[in-house]
């Protein structure tokens, strides 16, 4: 049922901030303590650690690729983000103190299930963050930490990534606590500005018609590009990725900082260029993104750009800006993502295309 919504895709976009919201719900005790009753993996499995590996496909790979960020920076343990298509195939170095998190939506995409598969083989413990109860990778995982994102009909994933990231954090901040870092102290404070995201994801729905008007002047675009920096930069990718699906037109996320490096020769006139822009509040950041907006735009470049409420720095270089509340900087993937899904969702209307059933696709992946 679409509840009056033109399509479930626009539905499950809208549906984000509830679904971030139950992700978080129920996770502290009195105490506020994280008790996350459902990792039944000993704490000293967790404690003793050494490097945790990420598996996943797709939409899902680009929510590990934002948690690598958060549990590097909050648990100090190195973080590998794998394509789970590819991991058993360059023989990883999996050991007993690996803990592999197997990210998936469905809990049925079969590049996931061998990943898991092979890394339990090596004596690894495995984390599934999953959407579906009783999904095969829920099953054959030791830990499952669910996302209440609701079911997700629409074949393009939007609030299942959104939850991904959300349960990732929460992961993060459990690991933190359990393993006693300098960050434990403020595993409260972080969970709490984490509950403040679904109210600010709100905020940029009701702003959803200025993404809409721009959506729909890129009906001849051919190509587009993504650029994104630190947390940014997975953003971009899985921008890239809704459009293509979508919308069926090329389309690349970069990190911007590669820009130079050679993507640079594909802007000419006209080409259309989606710029995730830091916090202005971390300048080292910000400073090199607005000079990739500025390198693009004299290159004679539409910019479009996600930036921060209030940062003006980047009006005179976009011919559009989607505004982003203020948030930490780790939880701006989770804002960031919304505008572009909504550019991709009304491109693909306007176009004429199947919004929930984008051609070639299939909602759960059942083959290697
Ligand atoms: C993108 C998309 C796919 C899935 C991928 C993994 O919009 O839906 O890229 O993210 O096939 O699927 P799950 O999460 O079910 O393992």
């Amino acid at each position: 049922d679409k509840e009056g919504w033109p399509t479930f895709m626009e539905k499950e976009i809208h549906e984000q901030p509830a679904a971030i919201a139950a992700t978080l719900a129920g996770r502290c005790d009195a105490d506020g303590r994280l008790a996350l009753d459902e990792v039944r993996i000993p704490e000293a499995i967790l404690r003793g650690a050494d490097k945790v590996v990420v598996v996943a496909c797709g939409t899902a790979f680009y929510a590990g690729l934002v948690a690598r960020y958060a549990i590097e920076h909050w648990c100090r343990i190195p973080v590998e983000v794998e394509l789970a298509s590819e991991f058993r195939y360059r023989d990883p170095v999996v050991t007993e103190k690996t803990l592999v998190v197997a990210i998936s939506q469905s809990g049925e995409t079969m590049d996931t299930i061998m990943a898991i598969r092979h890394a339990r083989e090596q004596g690894a413990k495995v984390v599934a963050i999953v959407n579906t109860p009783g999904s095969t990778i829920s099953r054959e995982s030791d830990a499952v930490l669910l996302t209440h994102a609701g079911p997700e009909i629409a074949v393009a994933s939007t609030k299942a990534f959104t939850a991904q990231i959300t349960a990732t954090y929460i992961l993060g901040l459990y690991l933190a606590q359990i393993r006693g870092n300098k960050f434990s102290d403020e595993i409260q404070d972080y969970m709490d500005k984490l509950a403040l995201v679904p109210d600010k994801v709100q905020r940029i729905l009701d702003r959803a018609e200025s993404v809409r008007q721009v959506a729909r002047t890129m009906t001849g675009a051919t190509s587009v590009i993504y650029l994104g920096r630190h947390v940014g930069y997975p953003v971009a990718l899985e921008g890239a990725l809704k459009l293509k699906e979508l919308c069926y037109i090329h389309a690349e996320g970069f990190a911007a900082g590669e820009l130079k490096h050679g993507p640079i020769a594909l802007i000419d006139e006209g080409q259309p260029v989606i710029v995730v822009v830091p916090t202005p509040r971390r300048p080292e950041l910000h400073r090199k993104v607005l000079s990739n907006i500025q390198e693009v735009r004299t290159r004679g470049a539409r910019t479009i750009v996600v930036a921060e409420e209030g940062d003006s720095s980047v009006d005179a270089y976009s011919e559009v800006v989607f505004r982003i509340p203020p948030a930490p900087t780790l939880y701006l993937p989770l804002l960031d993502v919304v505008p572009l899904q909504l550019f991709a969702c009304e491109l693909a209307g306007a176009m004429g295309h199947d919004v929930d059933q984008p051609r070639n696709l299939a909602k759960s992946v059942t083959v290697e």
